[in-house]
């Protein structure tokens, strides 16, 4: 996990100082099961992410890795199974859901920030509203986050002025504004220019460095090699291969991890070695 950093950001953000995680409990899920109809996309998922963890999950797309990280804060609603997350049954009926939530970061491909609101607002609305902090104390906060990004100085411009990476970047201090002890990534980087990928895998990598307990859907098998605890091949809805990233992804055991690694880390059809 630290492994020198050699990402292009390099020292250029003095972040890692300020990326303090919080992580008391992990997560624990137990034969997830999820169908969207007839159509049954997590067969019985059984997965434990201790404290401090960090778990990169790779696969084909369609396999449900998003399925998978959107039931572990309830955006979807397991069919079957048992998710505890952060001290929470997530899978009692009776869960306080904005409680759990509150402890779940999630960072999605698309970014999602609000369009209307500066980045400082982006960061600030949630405190306000589900932890029932004061401006003042809230763009502290933020501010603070901002900084730990490396994007204090852009604190007071709209989404649509801030490139893809630095969107991505606000999108991270926003969720981490929150103090969770649980941060979910979903293909962080798949929708930026090439150039600003490296921001955001430098922010994931200071943050995995402060302890943070992430799992990370990713395609960049250098994150993943080089960051990750723990790596887990999904296909057609069941963990096919969990191990070590020097296993998983330097020594696949199975036929079906083996060719998905050969397609994504050989796109053009260059043979192997
Ligand atoms: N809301 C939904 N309704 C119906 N089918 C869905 C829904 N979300 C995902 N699926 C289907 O579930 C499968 C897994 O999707 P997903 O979890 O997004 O996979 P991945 O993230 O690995 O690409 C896909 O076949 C997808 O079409
Ligand atoms: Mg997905």
């Amino acid at each position: 996990m630290s492994t020198p950093d050699h990402s292009p950001t390099g020292g250029g953000m003095s972040a890692a100082a300020g990326l303090a995680a919080t992580t008391a409990e992990g997560c624990t899920i137990t034969d997830l099961h999820k169908s969207y109809g007839d159509v049954e996309v997590l067969k019985g998922i059984s997965l434990t992410v201790n404290p401090g963890e960090v778990v990169c999950v790779i696969g084909p797309s369609g396999s449900g890795k998003s399925t998978l990280l959107r039931c572990i804060n309830l955006l979807e609603t397991p069919n079957q199974g048992k998710i505890t997350v952060a001290g929470y049954d997530a899978t009692d009926p009776d869960v306080q859901i904005d409680d759990m939530r509150a402890q779940v970061g999630m960072v999605f491909q698309s970014f999602n920030l609000f369009p209307h609101m500066t980045a400082l607002e982006n960061c600030s609305i949630a405190q306000r509203r589900v932890l029932g902090k004061d401006k003042a104390e809230s763009d502290a906060t933020s501010l603070q986050n901002l900084e730990n990004v490396g994007l204090e100085h852009l604190a007071d411009r709209y989404p649509d002025q801030l490139s893809g990476g630095q969107q991505q970047r606000v999108a991270i201090a926003r969720a981490l504004a929150m103090n969770p002890s649980l941060m979910l990534f979903d293909e962080p980087t798949s929708a930026l220019d090439p150039e600003t990928v490296g921001d955001v895998l430098g922010v994931m990598r200071q943050l995995a460095e402060a302890g943070m307990t992430m799992v990370v859907v990713t395609h960049e098998m250098g994150f993943a090699r080089d960051v990750a605890d723990r790596v887990l091949f999904m296909d057609g809805g069941v963990l096919v291969e969990e191990g070590p990233a020097k296993d998983v992804i330097g020594n696949p055991q199975h036929e079906r991890t083996q060719s998905f690694l050969a397609r994504v880390l050989h796109p053009d059809g260059t043979p192997e070695g």
